[in-house]
């Protein structure tokens, strides 16, 4: 058997369309556009590049974006500052804060101040609890929404199917489970310490890894015919010194037993900007039904 490849790039290019659709309805309705900001403190060279990929996204689908850099040695005053000017804005309906921030600023703090309905990332404690509960309206972490489109696209109806998730952290393991159980998924959860990975992988019919440890998942770990989507990604560098981003999957192993699989590059990657700019527009259609609903 040689798997499906589930193509990311694809995929993500649909959503991306799918928002330009709905930013021209929303602008033809008479609105501004829907407006992101992306703040940056300090600078990690990766994050630029993250940044300046979402900004350059988010004005390709009509969408305004303005960017906040913010210098290193930036207070966590001044950024709660910012975040709550940013909440005031009636032209901002999302807020992003990139990752990670220096470690004298409380993330937990930064997130839990950012507007529950302008939180397009999704971690806001009040979205957490949304999506946990399967609430309408949640704004939901961008790369498991992302996942879940990927998953669709090979299964219509997932409700029964056994899924393990390995990897459990509250960016991309434990939303992700949350967001499989809802569609009445059977969900296990694995972390470092979790016993006999290998058994357990291979009872599930999907399989989705975000540990960051390269090649973790072996191909004969995977049930034969099973979906499998790693969001790992790894840059590592060869002997000779070329760069090349690396899964969580042995890919070359297990395309000759899965039933469909992402690759990386171009699986999971490119599904998560997508679904950012899919949660600005929902922020700001929901901005605007909260405006027009009667008092
Ligand atoms: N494609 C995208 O857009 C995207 C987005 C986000 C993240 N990522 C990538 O996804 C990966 C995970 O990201 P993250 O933010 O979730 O990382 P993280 O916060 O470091 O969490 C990693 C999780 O994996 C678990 N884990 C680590 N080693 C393991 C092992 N040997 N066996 C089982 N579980 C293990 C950890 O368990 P414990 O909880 O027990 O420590 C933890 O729950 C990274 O490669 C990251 O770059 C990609």
């Amino acid at each position: 058997m040689t798997a499906r490849i589930i193509d990311g790039k694809a995929i993500a290019a649909e959503v991306r369309a799918e928002v330009a659709a709905g930013v021209a309805a929303f602008v033809a309705d008479g609105s501004p556009p829907p407006g992101l900001a992306v703040v940056l403190v300090g600078d990690d060279p990766a994050s630029h590049v993250y940044v300046a990929n979402k900004v350059r996204q988010t004005e390709a689908v009509g969408m305004t974006s303005r960017r906040y850099m913010l210098g290193a040695e930036t207070t966590e005053r001044q950024l709660l500052d910012l975040v709550e000017r940013l909440n005031a804005d009636p032209h901002v309906h999302g807020i992003l804060v990139q990752f990670p921030l220096p470690p004298e600023i409380d993330t937990v703090k930064v997130v839990s101040t950012i507007s529950a309905a302008k939180d397009v990332d999704g971690f806001n404690p009040l979205n957490v609890g949304r999506t946990a509960t399967g609430m309408k309206g949640a704004l939901t972490p961008c790369t498991p929404l992302g996942v879940m489109r990927l998953i669709h696209s090979v299964h219509a109806d997932i409700a029964g199917l056994g899924a393990l998730v390995v990897g459990a952290s509250n960016v991309v393991g434990r939303p992700m489970a949350r967001l499989l159980l809802q569609e009445q998924c059977t969900v296990s959860v694995a972390h470092v310490l979790t016993t006999d990975l290998e058994r357990r992988c291979r009872d599930a019919d999907i399989l989705v890894v975000a540990t960051g440890v390269p090649g973790l998942i072996r191909g004969d770990w995977i049930k034969p015919g099973a979906t499998v989507i790693d969001v790992g990604i790894t840059r590592i560098t060869s002997s000779s010194g070329t760069e090349r981003l690396v899964g969580d999957v042995a890919f070359d192993e297990a395309i000759h037993v899965a039933g469909a699989i992402t690759p990386v590059p171009g699986g999971v990657g490119p599904m998560t900007i997508a679904c950012l700019l899919a949660n600005t527009l929902s922020a700001a259609q929901a901005a605007k039904e909260e405006a027009c609903a009667p008092a």
